[in-house]
């Protein structure tokens, strides 16, 4: 039987090494054991980006990223999406188990009775200018919140972690509400405790003079699949900002906004729109094939996903059933052209870039009338449940301790300092 292990073998010595093999991985600290000598630190692993790197051992989310398959606990994204509802899959991503009817309940109406905040998150708010980006009204107001909750810092009692969870996952549909109405200079709405989850959401950026808003069901649905398709995805930047940081859904908020992750949805609308017509399409697919990177076709290529990113099919799928409520948005056939185009296109398959999560989802908020400043806050939304459950598994996983990499030191060596009148401009 094979042994677990790597013999290395260190030529500047000599000197061989057995090396453990777990899960798949060495440990990198036992590299360190490999030295030249007593003054020597030992090696370390060089990985920018963490490429290759696992920094934790986790339950919650698996991806095969060549066969383009996504878990959450164990169960296919594809039948969570057509089955299930995001609270649900909330309550799978959080215990690893799907509820049966009373757990359900219960956590349905923690959630429902958790969705208002401090009546001074109002004055917080009203702060801002009217044109702010709703992501940084977020971000900043989600930090804010642990001022109104001083007992969130009991990190490790365990009651008092869920019902921090519990207290984001309900209140951030209720800020992402504030901040869009305050954009528009419009009344806040207060939640309403009668409808779902997403429903809920639309009734507090949608409602006017009606008593009582009623979302049309489809779209409500639409919304809810949305959202159960962004709730977590292993690993990913703004995942791991969140579990780095320890402390705060504001460091997830912030991380996730940048274009090249979950504020690639709304890039994706201003390209479509830049592009305007399916003919200027080979033009812009030239552009970005000799632009030497500076050019991106947004929502397109993944980290970890070499093939078609299950989250996008679906999204595809969901786009009809909008667009029979809304009428269709006609940047729905660029984007299907440019798909089309792109994955027949050596520069496209050889890199095995194919439309990741945030291609097609921009498409559809903007056809349920979300502005495109709005599109990133709509993925911070449910990956509030993916980022707090990632962030629990760190706080109890015994392994895990503040987080603190080395570095490769290629600077300036020691010197002594040399005073002005002996200084000449570099
Ligand atoms: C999300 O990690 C997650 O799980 C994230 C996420 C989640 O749910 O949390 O899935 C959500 O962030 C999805 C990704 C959204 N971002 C975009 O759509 C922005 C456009 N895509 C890229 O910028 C890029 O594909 C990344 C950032 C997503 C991934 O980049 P990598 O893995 O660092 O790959 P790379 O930049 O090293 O690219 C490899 C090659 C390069 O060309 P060469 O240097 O080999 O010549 O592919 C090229 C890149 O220039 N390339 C693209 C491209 N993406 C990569 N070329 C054109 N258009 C693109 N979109």
């Amino acid at each position: 039987m094979p042994k677990n292990t790597l013999s290395v073998t260190d030529n500047r010595t000599g000197n061989a090494y057995e090396l453990n093999i777990e899960n798949g991985c060495i440990r990198t600290a036992d590299l360190r054991q490999i030295k030249t000598g007593a003054e020597d630190f030992g090696l370390m692993g060089y990985d920018p980006a963490f490429l290759n790197t696992a920094n934790c051992k986790s339950k919650i989310t698996f991806i095969d990223g060549d066969k383009g398959i996504l878990e959450y606990r164990g169960y296919p994204i594809e039948q969570l999406a057509e089955k299930s509802t995001f609270l649900e899959v909330a309550y799978l991503i959080m215990n690893g188990e799907l509820p049966a009817q009373k757990q359900f309940d219960d956590f349905k109406y923690q959630v429902t009775h958790h969705t208002y905040v401090h009546e001074n998150i109002k004055a917080f708010m009203d702060g801002f200018r009217y044109d702010h980006h709703p992501m940084s009204i977020l971000a900043s107001t989600v930090a804010a919140l642990s001022g109104f909750y001083p007992e969130a810092s009991k990190v490790k009692d365990a009651a008092v972690r869920r019902a921090q969870i519990i207290r984001m996952i309900a209140k951030m549909p209720t800020i992402a509400a504030f901040s869009y109405r305050h954009s528009l200079g419009m009344p806040y709405i207060y939640p309403d405790n009668d409808l779902s989850y997403a429903g809920n959401f639309l009734s507090m950026v949608r409602r006017m003079g009606e008593t009582k808003y009623q979302p049309n069901p489809s779209l409500e649905r639409a919304l809810d699949v949305l959202f159960i398709l962004h709730a977590d995805h292993e690993q990913n930047c703004s995942t791991t900002a969140t579990r780095l940081v320890g402390s705060s859904v504001a460091a997830g908020v912030t991380a996730l906004y940048g274009p090249l992750h979950g504020g690639a949805n709304e890039a994706v609308l201003r390209m479509l729109r830049e592009i305007g017509s399916i003919s200027k399409i080979p033009d812009f697919i030239k552009k970005v094939k000799e632009g030497g990177g500076e050019t991106k076709l947004m929502g397109f290529g993944h980290r970890v996903y070499k093939n078609y990113d299950p989250r996008a099919k679906v999204i595809k799928r969901i786009a009809d059933q909008v667009f029979d409520v809304t009428g269709k948005n006609p940047l729905i056939d660029i984007a299907l052209e440019l798909e089309k185009i792109a994955l027949q296109d050596e520069y496209f398959v050889k890199r095995k870039l194919y439309p990741n999560v945030d291609f097609y989802s921009g498409i559809i908020y903007e056809a349920m009338g979300f502005p495109v400043e709005m599109f990133p806050v709509l993925f911070a939304i449910p990956r509030t449940v993916g980022w707090l459950t990632q962030w629990e598994e760190m706080i109890t996983d015994s392994e895990q301790k503040i987080a603190r990499p080395r570095q490769v030191f290629l600077g300036a060596k020691r010197r002594d300092f040399v005073s002005m009148d002996k200084r000449k401009a570099l």
